[in-house]
């Protein structure tokens, strides 16, 4: 029976990644454990600077127990690396640990998971949060943003610039990898890939400031405010 707290009944106290990960795979702290293949817990980097937080594992991640190693995955690899972020300075976890999806035929198509989904599983998020306690938090697409910063959280208004949260040191919104795959014209999905580099490269150059130290870090704030301000330019608006 999957409790009312949730996940928090099976989160151990313990800011090591392994032993959450251990306990993650047999929590029933939603339904989705009942249908999906296994859990597919966070994986990265301990010592991670960015945490990037999907929405929940697809297809592939359920039957391979990792995250985005489908086709979202290559493009999330892609445009991290073209923003000069290394894959080993990341670590890729999802709000929602289990796969939902509906049976259509023998395909299994992805379901958005609901509130109560979202809210069972954060505490699994808390804890990675907690071990990792990176510089950045990135929330790719809708569901992870809103999850992160509330239901009315607006991506396409406020994406692609730091803002402020209880939740983490420095959050940035961008949008989700899939979204790229979706769009139906090919200039849309350019697009929308610039966007996503572009957002990333607002963290990469946030990784470069907090890399010379937190002295420094005080002095260059006016210009991670301009960059700011140029991954905004890159926002369609209105
Ligand atoms: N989409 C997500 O949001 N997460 C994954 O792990 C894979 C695809
Ligand atoms: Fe637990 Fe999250 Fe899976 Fe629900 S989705 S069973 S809360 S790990």
């Amino acid at each position: 029976m999957p409790t009312a707290e949730g996940a928090a009944p099976f989160v151990p106290k313990t800011r090591n990644l392994d032993r959450l990960r251990r306990a993650a795979a047999t929590c029933r702290g939603c339904d989705l454990y009942r249908r999906a293949t296994q859990t597919v817990f966070g994986l990265g980097a301990p010592d991670a600077r960015v945490v990037l937080v999907g929405e929940q594992p697809g297809d592939q991640e359920d039957r391979q127990g990792a995250p985005f190693v489908g086709p979202a995955g290559d493009v999330l690899r892609r445009a991290l690396l073209e923003a000069g972020i290394p894959l080993d300075k990341v670590y890729l976890t999802n709000v929602v640990k289990h796969f939902k999806f509906e049976e259509r035929g023998k395909r299994r198509i992805h379901k958005k998971p609901g509130r109560t989904e979202i809210v069972a599983c954060r505490p699994w998020l808390n804890a990675e949060l907690e071990a990792i306690r990176p510089d950045v938090v990135v929330s790719l697409g809708a569901t992870a943003a809103q999850a992160i910063m509330g239901s009315r959280f607006q991506l396409m208004k406020d994406r692609g610039r730091f803002l402020p949260t209880s939740q983490a040191p420095k959050l940035l919104a961008t949008l989700h990898p899939s979204a790229v795959l979706r769009a139906p014209e090919r200039a849309d999905r350019h697009r929308l890939y610039r966007l996503l580099t572009a957002d990333f490269r607002v963290v990469a150059s946030e990784l470069d400031g907090a890399s010379r130290g937190r002295a420094r870090m005080a002095r260059k704030r006016p210009a991670s405010r301009i960059l700011v301000a140029k991954g905004r330019l890159a926002t369609p608006r209105g």
